[in-house]
């Protein structure tokens, strides 16, 4: 599909932004090719600068659950901003979209910020606060945001102090990090063992999404939930992909709620934004109780909670019901399913892995991707032409291969046939491009 406004726009994006786009990802430097500039979104379709359409496998990175432009989220939204758009004072919204996220996951408090980043370094600043201990433990392959101690990764080997991975991170502060292999039981239980009196919290995506899509092992999360006790620790449960997008409650609604575990804090984002900068953190009331202006730990923002962030957060959560999410789990296991078989059919070696509704494809020939080490051993070149070839039939994957795929419940099945109907030659393309 041409796009010669998408090329021009870029080109005037990079002479004011460094590589073009306010977050790297966007840039398509893992695949190649000039990044889309989209002018509108509706239901389940994007459409470009050029007037090219697609059906959006992004989602926003997961916050679109209902879809783009659902019109109830934008009455919500212009009603809002007809009352103005930010009064750096309480307001009732705040309240009701803190209500609706205690209702449904297992915190007993929560404080809402604008970003997800800002979740997960509030709740380790928090979380350091209260055990008065220093020391993170994280996963590698696991993304929390840019957190200067959570942008370590270790080399190989157990309990690795990390090494931060770009310049800008003080090593004090990555050497504060320990980064262990994800699902790793032993890996986990080691660096506990040696370093347990000093860890003050253990953070994990709930379910990783952020190197493809890694579930946990069965009882993963419940057994980082026992230890971090037993060490005195917290259990940091990062549900900002996954909350209230996998299932009503999160991953913890799938396996914390029927196991019967509680992580001490939960970061949440995304999908409580409806599309706007909201984000959230939460948990234990005796922890939370250590935040300012209540404790001595200090968190603020001017635009925390904000008028219309929470107007549409709010909206988006009341609508986001069983039904919605039987709808969305339906359209992911459809692709899903209809992806691996293309791929199967060309002969192009790939594994789905799936966590309700979040997926996403490995070109690999492993029988399992547990963790980041397993996850990198893709062949990127073979996703690299099938996302062009699905670029070019209109359908807009993440542009990585090693993301997770999002679709929403305004994927009907028209939206989800032309999806379909791209796979098998993108499949083809793959076959070629394969290593
Ligand atoms: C699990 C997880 N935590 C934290 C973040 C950071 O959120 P934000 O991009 O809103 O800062 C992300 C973003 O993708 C995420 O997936």
């Amino acid at each position: 599909m041409p796009h010669p406004e998408s090329d021009a726009w870029f080109a005037r994006a990079r002479a004011v932004t460094p590589g073009g786009v306010n977050s790297p990802v966007r840039a398509f430097a893992a695949v190649g090719g000039t990044p889309r500039f989209m002018a509108a979104g509706e239901g389940a379709w994007l459409r470009d600068v050029d007037g090219n359409e697609y059906v959006d496998l992004v989602c926003s990175w997961g916050p679109m659950l209902l879809g783009h432009a659902h019109a109830d989220v934008l009455a919500a939204v212009s009603a809002a901003v007809a009352r103005g758009t930010s009064y750096g004072t309480p307001t009732t919204t705040e309240v009701e979209l803190a209500e609706e996220i205690v209702g449904r996951t297992p915190v007993e408090r929560v404080r809402l910020v604008s970003s997800g980043t800002e979740a997960t370094m509030s709740a380790i600043r928090l979380a350091r606060g209260f055990t008065g201990r220093d020391v993170v433990v994280k996963f590698a392959g696991c993304y929390h945001g840019h957190v200067d101690s959570l942008l370590a990764s270790a080399g190989s080997g157990l309990a690795t102090f990390g090494v931060s991975t770009t310049p800008g991170v003080p090593e004090a502060s990555a050497a504060q990090t320990i980064v262990l292999p994800y699902n790793d039981r032993s890996a986990v239980e080691a660096a506990f063992a040696e370093h347990g009196d000093r860890i003050a919290c253990l953070i994990t995506e709930a379910s990783p999404g952020n190197m493809g899509v890694v579930p946990p092992e069965p009882g993963f999360n419940a057994f980082l939930a026992e230890t971090c006790r037993r060490h005195g620790a917290l259990f940091v449960s990062d549900e900002v992909m996954t909350g209230f997008r996998v299932s009503r409650s999160g991953q913890w609604g799938i396996d914390g709620a029927v196991e019967g575990w509680v992580p001490d804090l939960m970061t949440f984002g995304k999908v409580m934004g409806g599309g706007f900068p909201a984000a959230a953190f939460g948990g234990r009331a005796d922890v939370m109780a250590m935040l300012s202006p209540e404790g001595p730990v200090y968190q603020a923002g001017t635009l925390s909670g904000n008028p219309i962030a929470t107007a549409a957060g709010l909206t988006t959560l009341r609508l986001a019901t069983d039904e919605v999410y039987a709808r969305v789990d339906e359209v992911a296991r459809t692709i899903g399913t209809a992806a691996t078989e293309a791929l199967a059919a060309a002969g192009v070696p790939h594994l789905l892995q799936a966590n309700s509704n979040m997926f996403s494809i490995f070109f690999t020939d492993a029988t399992a991707v547990p963790d980041y080490a397993t996850a990198a051993l893709q062949d990127v070149a073979a996703f690299k032409a099938f996302f062009h070839a699905m670029l070019d039939r209109g359908v807009y994957l993440p542009p990585s291969a090693f993301e997770a795929w999002f679709c929403s419940a305004a994927h009907d099945d028209r939206a989800v046939q032309h999806v379909l109907d791209a796979l098998p030659a993108a499949a083809e393309a793959a076959a070629g491009a394969a290593a």
